[in-house]
């Protein structure tokens, strides 16, 4: 009896200085068996904590905000020029986009200051009267990598600008610039919603969005050269 008792002690000890790893995992499964409320609930803060740092946290670090030097206010202007959004975005005689408007569409009437604003104070006498271009923020700006033509969308697709680029072309203010941290990109080409999800064909320009329109209008209006050059059409 007694020999079989240390026989048995020296078995089990054996067992435990050999340590075999499997026989730990169901030991720490037993022992934590009594433990599975707290562990529940640990598991649950642990999923809430991680989604706020995804959904909340994560994007408010991932993007910085810029102000843009001047504020603009297209809704006013559009009433005070003679022909509407060409008065400031038009096609030079060589097809390519202006884009973005120079000195040179504003100084007619901003040699002096008109109103009360602030704004218009800081744009004559920083900018108008020192000869220096606004450095603006473009939100559309794509990488260097990509083309993009307007003459294309604009005047052959005879596309509308709010399509892309929704109702800046209305607003009565600029609003904040998010940059991307690590990609250097404004936030409208990703999109605002960190799930992807789009309910507007302006919220982001990205490839797959640049190509789903050409997909579709090549099933539409049948052009085919937008979908022959493969990488190409958009990456010279
Ligand atoms: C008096 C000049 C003026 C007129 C008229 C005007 N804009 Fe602008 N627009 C500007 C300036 C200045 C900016 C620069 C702000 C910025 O960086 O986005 C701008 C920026 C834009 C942008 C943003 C480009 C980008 O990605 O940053 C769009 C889109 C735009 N305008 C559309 C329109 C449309 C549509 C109309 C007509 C309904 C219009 N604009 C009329 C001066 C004008
Ligand atoms: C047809 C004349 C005209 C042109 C062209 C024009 N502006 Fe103005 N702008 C005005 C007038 C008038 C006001 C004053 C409105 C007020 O304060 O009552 C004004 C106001 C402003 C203001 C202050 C209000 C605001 O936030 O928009 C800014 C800034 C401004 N303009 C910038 C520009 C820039 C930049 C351009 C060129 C891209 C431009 N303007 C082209 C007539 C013009
Ligand atoms: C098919 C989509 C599409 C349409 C339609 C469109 N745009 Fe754009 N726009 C873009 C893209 C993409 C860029 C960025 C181009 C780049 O970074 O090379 C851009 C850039 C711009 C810029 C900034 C250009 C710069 O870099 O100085 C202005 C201003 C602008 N668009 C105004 C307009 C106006 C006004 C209209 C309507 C007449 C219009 N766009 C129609 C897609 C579009
Ligand atoms: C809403 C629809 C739409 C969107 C969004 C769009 N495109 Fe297009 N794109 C077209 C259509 C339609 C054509 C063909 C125009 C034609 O030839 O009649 C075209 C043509 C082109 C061409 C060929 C131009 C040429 O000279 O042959 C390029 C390059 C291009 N798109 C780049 C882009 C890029 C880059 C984006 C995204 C930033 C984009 N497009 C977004 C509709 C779209
Ligand atoms: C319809 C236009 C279009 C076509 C066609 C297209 N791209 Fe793009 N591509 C874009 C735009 C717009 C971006 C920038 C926005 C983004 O990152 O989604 C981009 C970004 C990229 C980038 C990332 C570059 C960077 O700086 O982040 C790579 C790599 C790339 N494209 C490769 C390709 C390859 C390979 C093909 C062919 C299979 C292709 N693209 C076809 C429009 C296009």
């Amino acid at each position: 009896m007694g020999t079989n008792e240390k026989a048995n002690e020296v078995s089990t000890e054996t067992a435990e200085h050999e340590s075999i790893t499997p026989s730990d995992g169901i030991l720490t499964q037993e022992q934590d068996a009594g433990a599975g409320g707290p562990i529940i609930l640990f598991f649950i803060f642990g999923l809430v904590v991680s989604l706020v740092i995804g959904w909340v946290v994560f994007p408010k670090l991932l993007y910085s905000s810029k102000k843009q030097p001047i504020d603009f206010n297209h809704a006013q202007h559009n009433e005070l020029v003679d022909e509407g959004c060409e008065s400031c975005h038009f096609f030079r005689d060589d097809g390519s986009y202006a884009g973005v408007p120079t000195l040179a569409q504003c100084i007619d009437c901003h040699e002096e200051v008109n109103g009360e604003s602030e704004d218009e104070r800081i744009f004559v006498e920083e900018y108008v009267a020192k000869d220096r271009e606004v450095p603006w923020l473009i939100y559309s700006r794509q990488p260097d990598c990509v083309f993009f033509s307007h003459a294309a969308h604009v005047k052959m697709g005879n596309m509308d600008c709010v399509t892309c680029h929704g109702h800046i072309g209305e607003s009565e203010n600029l609003r904040i610039y998010r940059e991307n941290r690590i990609s250097g990109y404004s936030i409208d080409i990703w999109g605002e919603n960190i799930a992807g999800i789009k309910r507007n064909s302006w919220d982001r320009m990205k490839m797959s969005d640049c190509s789903e329109c050409h997909v579709r209008e090549h099933v539409n209006q049948n052009s085919v050269q937008t979908l022959k050059g493969g990488c190409f059409v958009c990456h010279h």
